[in-house]
């Protein structure tokens, strides 16, 4: 089985768009999404729908999922980032506001393979930066992988029973075989809003069978939705910090 697995898209409805165009040619059978699938960009409407055409297996929600579809008043989040979740709850019909309400909360275990949250495994608003952060996760759960989104970087952190190890990819497109006796917490990057310096759309595809995950970045219509952002009146350090990837 091979699952597709996109994170913080983001209402970024052109990355969105070329991860499912070239993926049109990669074989893959189901769709799971760790989170954020709306707040920042200017589509959130047709990014949900993309999305629910898709039919995904599991979509666990984000933080800015929350405070979009009005579960939560987003107290912690950021001026800019407050600005576009109130913009985003005013534009979502009805139906995607209650489709995003209803999203369950992470960890949700996939096919009794692998698990996915937004944040982590224990807290799904929380981050998972570096290895101190991955190895308390490790501590406190038993999932032998686990893949999740929120930080917007992709990376795998691999627990052996010796050490922690860090993969940070920087191939266009990058295969990681996973090893038996080994733990995995893989993020697999932002489709929408990438922040690891590169403005590249990041998603991957994880093989079942083979145990193996391969990453993909992909070039997208940046301008375009740059242009989107500042037409709908949205705070325009959320356009300009998609050409950089920051
Ligand atoms: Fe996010």
């Amino acid at each position: 089985m091979r699952y597709l697995i996109l994170s913080d898209i983001h209402s970024n409805q052109e990355a969105l768009r070329a991860v499912l165009s070239f993926v049109r040619r990669k074989p893959w059978d189901k769709v799971v999404v760790l989170g954020d699938v709306v707040g920042y960009g200017a589509d959130p409407n047709q990014t949900v729908d993309m999305l629910r055409a898709l039919k995904p297996l599991v979509v666990v929600r984000g933080n800015h999922d929350k405070v979009c579809s009005g579960l939560e008043n987003g107290e912690l989040f950021n001026r800019i980032a407050l600005e576009a979740a109130m913009w985003t709850r005013k534009k979502l019909t009805r139906s995607n506001l209650q489709w995003l309400r209803k999203l369950p909360q992470g960890p949700v275990e996939v096919d009794g393979k692998f698990a996915i949250c937004h944040g982590t495994p224990i807290d799904e608003d929380a981050y998972i930066f570096g290895e101190l952060e991955a190895l308390n996760v490790f501590r406190h759960t038993d999932f032998p992988i686990s893949f999740f989104g929120h930080s917007h970087f992709p990376v795998v952190f691999a627990l052996s029973p010796e050490a922690i190890t860090t993969v940070l990819t920087v191939a266009p497109s990058f295969r990681f075989k996973l090893r038996p006796g080994v733990r995995y917490l893989i993020n697999p990057g932002s489709v929408g809003q990438p922040r690891d310096g590169s403005p590249l759309s990041s998603f991957a595809i994880f093989d079942g069978d083979t145990g193996t995950v391969t990453f993909h970045r992909l070039n997208y219509q940046v301008g375009r939705t740059q242009r989107k952002i500042l037409d709908a009146g949205l705070p325009r350090p959320l356009a300009d910090r998609l050409s950089i990837g920051r």
